[in-house]
């Protein structure tokens, strides 16, 4: 092994460009003192932290199921915003999944499973920390600890994540492996694996939707300062963001808060707009916690603290909807049977509210039948964990035609979305946007929802309002 300095090769900028034009050179009085007068770092190793035996199962699961393959999964690296300036990193899901490294993963890492004589070798590769010895330690804006702090040890890692650890320097390619997103049959296998959630997962899953139900009540209470600001989506938005970032690593996805007629844009994100009373406000917003599984909720809530009559009766219908769904999720039946209840609801009730051209039996026919899409286009429900739409690259024989089974985690949120300008609805209708979106965990007993505790019914949100502004 080369040592951290031997190994170092970052130049000196010399060529003035973008990055350089604006530096100051480094004079020699610097040079000769910079890389003494630092301390001692005497690291005390840590324990293995909780995901690591569930991860290590997940490896023996994939390393069975390519024997004699090597196999590369990449985190992936930071990517370019703008010039100089990165988007936060996140760590690919299927990496995340199979090392436990989560929020705190370093780019650039890879982990490789090298075929033995009885399974794999599995060494998980990354930028060890430059010593105080080298230029990358103080004059490298992306990976040097005197920029971005302390970076992990090698040492460090392998005992936090109870896995074999090497310099990404000493990582090659090799003729013939399988490499995620580039192999399909390894990318689908992994998205496959994490159908179902073990025991870990469920807990972080849990923990990410308590963190978005304290989010949902820091919102209500921060209400009137939205109804206040010209842009009172961006208060919702930002008031979420807040609670994601300190008691979480973010947000799952990019929150959407959508007043008024923004409502029936399923992913309004631009959250521009004002919060004016009278009208509803949908947010569908989750929580990331660090561990990088995420919640995906929406609640619809009157912005004046109660429902008109009109927004009571499309609400009601919508939960309607979702408990229909949330009944018809047992294991042994189908994913897609999920949605098709719920649509049996939205579509028995469009066509009852005079809606349809059809009636809710022809709206229904496979074939000829979805006048009542128009006003809920999206399906019911996907499955979630570390990933919004977890298990994306799943087959569909095991994802949407798939049987249900204990483990599995996924949304249910049928919605109704009567646009402003559509002139098949009454003008009383038009610019109500309804979704009501719940996290579920499907058990040998039948379904949990995990987001029960945040307020579902017409009457509970009005409560939960009052509560919220006393
Ligand atoms: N927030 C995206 C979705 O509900 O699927
Ligand atoms: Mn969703
Ligand atoms: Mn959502």
């Amino acid at each position: 092994m080369s040592t951290a300095a031997e190994r170092d090769t970052v130049a000196e900028p010399q060529a003035e460009n973008s990055t350089t034009n604006r530096k100051q050179p480094f004079p020699q009085g610097f040079l000769d003192t910079i890389s003494t007068g630092w301390a001692e770092r005497p690291e005390t190793l840590p324990a293995a932290r909780a995901q690591a035996p569930f991860a290590a199962r997940r490896r023996a699961a994939l390393s069975a199921a390519f024997p004699g393959k090597r196999l590369v999964l990449p985190a992936g690296s930071l990517k370019q915003r703008s010039n100089d300036t990165d988007y936060v990193f996140r760590a690919h899901s299927a990496f995340a999944h199979l090392t436990g490294w989560a929020s705190d993963t370093e780019p650039d890492s890879v982990l490789v499973f090298d075929p033995t004589d009885d399974g794999h070798a599995v060494t998980l590769y990354f930028r060890e920390r430059a010593d105080r010895t080298t230029t990358e330690f103080y004059a490298d804006a992306t990976v040097g600890e005197f920029w971005i702090g302390p970076r992990p040890s090698l040492a460090g890692v392998a005992a936090d994540l109870a896995i074999e650890t090497a310099h990404l320097a000493d990582f090659a390619p090799v003729e013939g492996e399988l490499v995620l997103d580039e192999d399909d049959a390894l990318t689908r296998f992994v998205s496959e694996l994490r159908l179902i959630k073990d025991d870990y997962e469920i807990a972080e899953m849990r923990r990410a939707v308590a963190i978005t139900a304290a989010g949902f009540d820091d919102i209500l209470r921060e209400l009137p300062a939205a109804i206040a600001h010209s842009r009172g989506e961006r208060v919702v938005e930002g008031v979420f963001h807040r609670r994601a970032r300190e008691d979480g690593n973010g947000e799952g996805y990019d929150t959407i808060a959508a007043s008024g007629p923004h409502a029936c844009y399923l992913h309004w994100t631009r959250n521009d707009g004002a919060v004016l009373p009278g009208d509803l406000i949908l947010v569908d917003a989750g929580v990331e916690a660090d561990s990088l599984y995420t919640a995906d909720i929406t609640r619809t809530i009157p912005v004046s603290g109660t429902f008109t009559d009109v927004q009571r009766k499309v609400y009601e219908t919508v939960r309607e909807a979702a408990d229909v769904a949330f009944a018809a999720a047992k294991v042994g039946v189908r994913f897609r049977d999920i949605h098709a209840a719920a649509m049996s609801v939205i579509a028995a009730r469009t066509a009852e509210w005079g809606l349809l051209p059809v009636s809710a039996d022809e709206a229904l026919d496979a074939d000829r039948g979805g006048q009542h899409r128009r006003y809920m286009v999206h399906g019911t429900s996907h499955h979630l964990g570390i990933d919004v739409h977890d298990c994306a690259q799943a087959r569909r024989e095991m994802y949407y035609d798939g049987i249900l089974a204990p483990g599995m985690v996924f949304t249910i949120e049928p919605g109704l979305y009567f646009q402003i300008d559509d002139l098949t609805v009454p003008e009383e209708l038009r610019g109500i946007g309804v979704r009501i979106e719940d996290d579920i965990l499907m058990t040998e007993d039948g379904p949990v929802n995990l987001s029960a505790d945040i307020p579902r019914t017409a009457d509970e949100i009005e409560a939960w309002i009052a509560r919220a502004q006393r």
